[in-house]
């Protein structure tokens, strides 16, 4: 790890960590390779929202162990249960929090990313990945489907045909052809990559937080609305950032030849 660490808040199930102005968030049952129990959930939301109100952290990264990012949602916990149960747990309701954290959120998956797995991962900004994560949604072996937004957000990452093959037969993707087809933005060696995603964290931290926070909230606009109001959604938040101090000092900067330094204001 590149710089010490002080924890944050104590949970059961993950382990929190601060590097400077990043987050680091850490799925921590790896006996059952962090098996998304609802306990596990309800504790990584609680903790993305606390630092998503944390002045002190500009990005957030999410990550497993080397073996398991996550191999999905805990079977143990749901094998028994009733639609009516599953109706009023409302498990999914708790995952769906992680979309609102504003703040950039990188996974940083290494080894299984399965299942629920597979669909936190794709509830974050962007995936990084080492050289041995595997990608996929298994659930068809286990008689259901994806219900935390596989079926959706793999196919528009993907594309429907390799969505399709998936998610009907189950098949994994290796890192390689996550990369090849989209999944994942960067993959690294396994000794480096939450080094690298810390890094990538940091530098993504130094840039203005709103612009950051707008920016976000833009490219998730294309995947919710028609192009045109994508546009205007993005143009809007275009002229907006003018109104902030960030704007000014990015663009002096600039004309001075010298490093910005932004406020968030
Ligand atoms: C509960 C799990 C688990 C899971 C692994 N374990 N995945 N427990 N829920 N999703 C436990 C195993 O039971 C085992 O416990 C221990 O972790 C180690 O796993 P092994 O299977 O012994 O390891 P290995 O042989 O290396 O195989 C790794 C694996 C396999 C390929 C990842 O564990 C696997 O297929 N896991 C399930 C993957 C899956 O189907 N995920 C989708 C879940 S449904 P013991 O006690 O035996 O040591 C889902 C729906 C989400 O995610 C819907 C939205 C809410």
């Amino acid at each position: 790890m590149s710089t010490s660490t002080a924890a944050l808040t104590q949970y059961e199930n993950i382990l929190v960590d601060r590097h400077d102005a990043v987050a680091v968030v850490r799925l921590n049952r790896p006996k059952v390779l962090n098996a998304l129990s609802p306990q596990l959930m309800a504790e990584l939301t609680q903790a993305m929202a606390e630092l998503d109100a944390d002045p002190a952290i500009r990005a957030i990264v999410l990550t497993g162990s080397e073996r398991a990012f996550a191999a999905g949602a805990d079977i143990k916990e749901m094998a028994d249960a009733s639609l009516v149960e599953m109706v009023y747990r409302d498990m999914i309701g708790v995952w769906d929090r992680l979309r609102q954290v504003k703040k950039p959120l990188i996974a940083a998956v290494s080894g299984f990313a399965l299942g629920g797995g597979c669909e936190v991962a794709m509830m974050c900004d962007f995936i990084v990945a080492s050289e041995t994560a595997v990608f996929g949604q298994p659930e068809i072996n286990l008689g259901v489907i994806p219900g935390a937004g596989g079926t959706q957000r793999l196919t528009r990452l993907l594309g429907k045909s390799l969505a399709m093959d998936m998610i009907l037969t189950g098949r994994n993707l290796k890192a390689p052809e996550a990369l090849a087809h989209g999944l994942v933005s960067r993959v690294f060696p396994v000794e480096s990559y939450l080094d690298e995603a810390i890094a990538l964290a940091k530098d993504i931290a130094s840039k203005g937080p709103m612009a950051l926070r707008v920016a976000k909230e833009a490219v998730n606009k294309a995947f919710e609305t028609s192009l045109t109001e994508g546009l205007e959604a993005e143009r809007q938040r275009f002229y907006m950032l003018f109104a902030t101090e960030d704007q000014k000092e990015g663009m002096r900067a600039f004309l001075d030849k010298r490093p910005p330094q932004f406020t968030g204001r």
